[in-house]
């Protein structure tokens, strides 16, 4: 008797726990949507003091879905930004914290342009980040102070950056120079 009582107890915290779970999964997935991306990215665009063609002038304007800028690729499900891919535009500026509340991102391409500072720790954050390209740029910091944490990640190239610092060891495509 006593024995089904608490059993029943244990059942009834799983329960509670599961559905603390779920509220909690709920509000994470509300406060991350296409408007969080849209910020996320606007805040890229002030961060670029230097845009030779005009890209974000013209083609990031906040009266125009995300889904339609040039270099943003949407998934048509989530509705969500998925890959982002700003390769080859000559672009001068840095990379802003905010750039890791792109949850859903599984490429981001920056290779080709001449980013400079620090790449911010929040770029970890990015749970369903694959690959990262930031070649040919004027990137600095340590490298370990945001690899270190990207558990979904598949390829990081480096190249051509001014990076410092111990890579770790459990990554094995990391190409850097
Ligand atoms: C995104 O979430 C915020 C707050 O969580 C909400 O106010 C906003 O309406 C949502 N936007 C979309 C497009 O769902
Ligand atoms: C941005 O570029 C894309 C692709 O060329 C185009 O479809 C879209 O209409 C452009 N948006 C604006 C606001 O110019
Ligand atoms: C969007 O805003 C830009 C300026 O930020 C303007 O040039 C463009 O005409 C606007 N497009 C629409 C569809 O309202
Ligand atoms: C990034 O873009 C460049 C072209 O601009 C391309 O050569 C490279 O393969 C891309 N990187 C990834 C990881 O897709
Ligand atoms: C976006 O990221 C910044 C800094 O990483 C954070 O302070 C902010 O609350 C985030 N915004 C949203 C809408 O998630
Ligand atoms: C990131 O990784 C470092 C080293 O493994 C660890 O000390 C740190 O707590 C991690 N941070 C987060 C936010 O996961």
């Amino acid at each position: 008797m006593e024995r089904n009582f608490s059993l029943s107890m244990i059942t009834l915290s799983l329960t509670h726990f599961l559905l603390l779970c779920l509220v909690v999964a709920a509000a994470a997935a509300a406060s991350n949507n296409i408007t969080t991306d849209q910020q996320a990215l606007l805040a890229l665009k002030d961060h670029i003091t230097y845009d030779p063609t005009n890209l974000f002038a013209h083609n990031w304007t906040s009266n125009t879905s995300v889904c339609t800028w040039i270099g943003i690729t949407c998934d048509v499900n989530s509705h969500r930004v998925t890959a982002l891919d700003i390769s080859q535009f000559n672009l001068q500026g840095t990379i802003p914290p905010q750039l890791g509340n792109l949850s859903s991102l599984t490429t981001l391409n920056l290779s080709h342009n001449k980013l400079s500072g620090d790449v911010p720790s929040s770029i970890y954050t990015m749970h369903s980040l694959k690959f990262l390209d930031f070649t040919d740029n004027q990137l600095s910091g340590s490298v370990s102070s945001f690899v270190f944490n990207m558990s979904s990640i598949l390829e990081i190239l480096l190249t051509n950056n001014r990076f410092s610092g111990e890579l770790p060891k459990n990554i094995c495509n990391i190409f850097l120079i």
